[in-house]
């Protein structure tokens, strides 16, 4: 079996509460954590210091359209990549491990907005833990990013290829949004942050049990971002930007609908898969989407709510970090034990969705 021997988070230092965002937008703090549940998040130094500039703006659309079109203070350099939070995770992950990044046969990772169009951060990200051969593999799977990446290792291992592989999910999703009120369903809901696991094949009955995934493609327009895509030629030109079709785009109703419709199939198929039921799992970590969502899930499934294991009040939606952060957190706070089966759900853009049980 393969067991999660190591597991390690980094978010950024920034904080940003709910006040902060109603003076950038029309919003407020009872709307959001009503909403949402979500009362703070953190976000990369970068934009950090775009909303405070942005809260002081007299015309907030105007303000923000410059910083789309010369940067923040004449300078379009980030301070802080994606691949900064996954290489802290790692590290963390790592050394919670009692490893190195050399005893790591692949690495897997999953991030929605990468440092570099190409190569992916799953290549940077190696390359900052100064390795010169070991494969790695990136998807962009979105919120589902770990689960999905969990079940790629877990399979993998299964078929002898690797004995140890580091899974990780990061994201820097702060630096794409329009903080004005023409983004504001959004930007309040998605944020900063990494999670990752090293996975290690041991014998004996502790480990990843079974996972199960599934996309439904028909369904892609309702969270997606067009940015640098190739959706227009050339994939990125001044009237993309001129015509407002960098920024990411949501219908909130139809993710919240699918997403507690799919969050439920998945749990239930992988609780029949494993001939067990609800009440035999001792901790339910689900992708960290918006309170509401989770509780939906929650009470339709009957799952008692001290078994859910919930942050997103203070991290908002990390998408594939959100996973791997909460599992972080749970194990950190002893919620996870030794012999305790745990379900790990997720559902994103694609919509991409899948659970996956472990016996910890
Ligand atoms: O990993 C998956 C990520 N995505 C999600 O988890 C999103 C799932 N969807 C949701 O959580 C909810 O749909 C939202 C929280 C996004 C919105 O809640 P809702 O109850 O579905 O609101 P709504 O979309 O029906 O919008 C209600 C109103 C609208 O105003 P009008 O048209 O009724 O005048 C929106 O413009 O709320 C407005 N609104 C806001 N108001 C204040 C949208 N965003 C905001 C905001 N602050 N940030």
């Amino acid at each position: 079996m393969n067991r999660i021997v190591g597991t390690g988070m980094a978010v950024p230092p920034c904080v940003v509460d709910n006040h902060l965002l109603s003076r950038c937008m029309n919003t407020s703090d009872e709307w959001i954590v009503q909403r949402t549940g979500i009362r703070e998040r953190r976000v990369s130094p970068d934009t950090y210091r775009m909303l405070q500039r942005l809260a002081e703006a007299p015309d907030k659309a105007a303000f923000m359209k410059s910083v789309f079109a010369d940067g923040l203070d004449g300078k379009i350099d980030s301070s802080m990549t994606v691949s900064d939070l996954a290489l802290q995770a790692s590290e963390r992950a790592l050394e919670n491990a009692g490893l190195t990044a050399r005893d790591v046969d692949c690495l897997v990772v999953s991030s929605t907005v990468p440092d570099f169009a190409y190569p992916h951060p799953g290549c940077v990200l190696a390359g900052r833990l100064a390795l010169t051969s070991t494969p790695a593999i990136c998807l962009q799977q979105g919120c589902a990013g770990f689960v999905y990446g969990l079940a790629i290792a877990d399979q993998m291992m299964r078929g002898g290829m690797y004995r140890q592989v580091l899974v990780v999910g990061a994201e820097l999703l702060s630096t794409i949004f329009d903080y004005t009120d023409a983004g504001r369903d959004m930007a309040v809901l998605f944020a900063d942050g990494a999670g990752a696991a090293v996975l290690r094949a041991e014998p004996g009955p502790r480990g990843v049990l079974s996972s199960h995934l599934h996309t439904d493609g028909t369904t892609y327009e309702g969270l997606s971002g067009e940015i640098w895509g190739t959706s227009t030629y050339p994939p990125v030109s001044k009237r993309k930007f001129d015509e407002d079709r960098m920024r990411p785009r949501m219908n909130g109703r139809q993710v919240f609908v699918q997403a507690v419709r799919h969050f439920k199939e998945v749990v239930g198929e992988c609780l029949a898969a494993n001939g067990v039921g609800i009440g035999d799992v001792n901790r339910f970590i689900f992708h960290q989407a918006n309170m509401r969502i989770i509780e939906a899930v929650g009470e339709g499934l009957r799952i008692p709510s001290d078994r859910l294991y919930n942050n997103v009040e203070r991290y908002g939606n990390t998408a594939a970090a959100s996973v791997p952060i909460a599992l972080h957190e749970a194990r950190e706070a002893g919620l996870v034990k030794d012999g305790d089966l745990v379900l790990l759900a997720a559902f994103g853009t694609g919509f991409s969705w899948g659970a996956t049980l472990i016996r910890w």
